[in-house]
This record gives C-alpha cells, structure tokens and sequence, in this order.
C-alpha cells in the first residue's frame, strides 16, 4: 500500500529528540500524488512541527491543493489520532468525506473521515458577511 510505506519511510526521518516519538504521515493528493512528512522537533518546544504538517507543506509546494486520502503512522498502543490543529490543517485541503487513516506500527488501524474527525469545523463560509 503506497500511503503506508511512505508514511512508513518518512516516520524513520522524524527529529523527534524531545518527545521521542516518531510520526509520519502521507498524503494522496487528486492528482493521484503522494506527498510525506514528519515530525520536526525544537528546543523551543512550540517552534515543532507535526508530520501532517510537513506532508501538506510538501503538496502545496508542489501545486496541489486538494487532498484525497491521508494516513498517518505511530509507535502507538492506539492508531495515533491528528492534534486538533493537524485536523483543521487537513480540512483546509479535503472535502468532509476524505479519509483519514490512523495506524500503529504494529498494524492497528482505523479510519475516520474529516467530517467525523472536525465536527462543527471552521471553513470559509463562516469568513463571509451576514
Ligand atoms: N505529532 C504529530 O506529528 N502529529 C500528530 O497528529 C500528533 C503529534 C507529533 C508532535 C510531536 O513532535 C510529537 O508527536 C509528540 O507530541
């Protein structure tokens, strides 16, 4: 499964010398793409980045803007679930019914869609004047 290994593969390179806990995530974009990230730590503890992050940073840096499907991995005992702020970051790019799969490295997975994830989310429509 392409998502897994690259979401596999990009969760080796994660900086995680603080929490130590590694996470990758990969992306398939509409053009059929798939783009990954992971974890970038920082001694100034808020400067870090989550791996969702860096595989969205890597999609829009290379023109897409619209995500498919995404699948996030961790050496977790429950299939690692995205921060609130990955969630919101993810919704930026995804229709309500994308999927998001969160699995462990020891194989246990669920998947959610955006709409279940962020209910109730922040989108462009609220920015409009009433
Ligand atoms: N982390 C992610 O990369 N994605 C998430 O959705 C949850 C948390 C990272 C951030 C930090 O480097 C480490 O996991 C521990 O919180």
């Amino acid at each position: 499964m392409p998502l897994l290994e690259a979401a596999m593969k990009a969760r080796e390179f994660a900086y995680s010398p603080y929490s130590k806990f590694k996470v990758g995530a990969a992306i398939r974009s509409e053009s059929g793409n798939i783009y990954s990230g992971c974890n970038v730590e920082n001694v100034a503890y808020p400067e870090g980045t989550c791996a969702e992050a860096g595989a969205i940073a890597a999609m829009v840096a290379a023109g897409e803007t619209r995500i498919i499907e995404a699948l996030i991995i961790a050496d977790s005992p429950l299939p690692i679930s995205p921060c609130g702020g990955c969630r919101q970051k993810l919704a930026e790019f995804t229709g309500p019914e994308a999927t998001i799969t969160m699995t462990t490295l020891a194989g246990k997975t669920k998947t959610m869609t955006i709409a279940e994830l962020l209910p109730g989310a922040f989108t462009r429509e609220h920015m409009e004047k009433g």
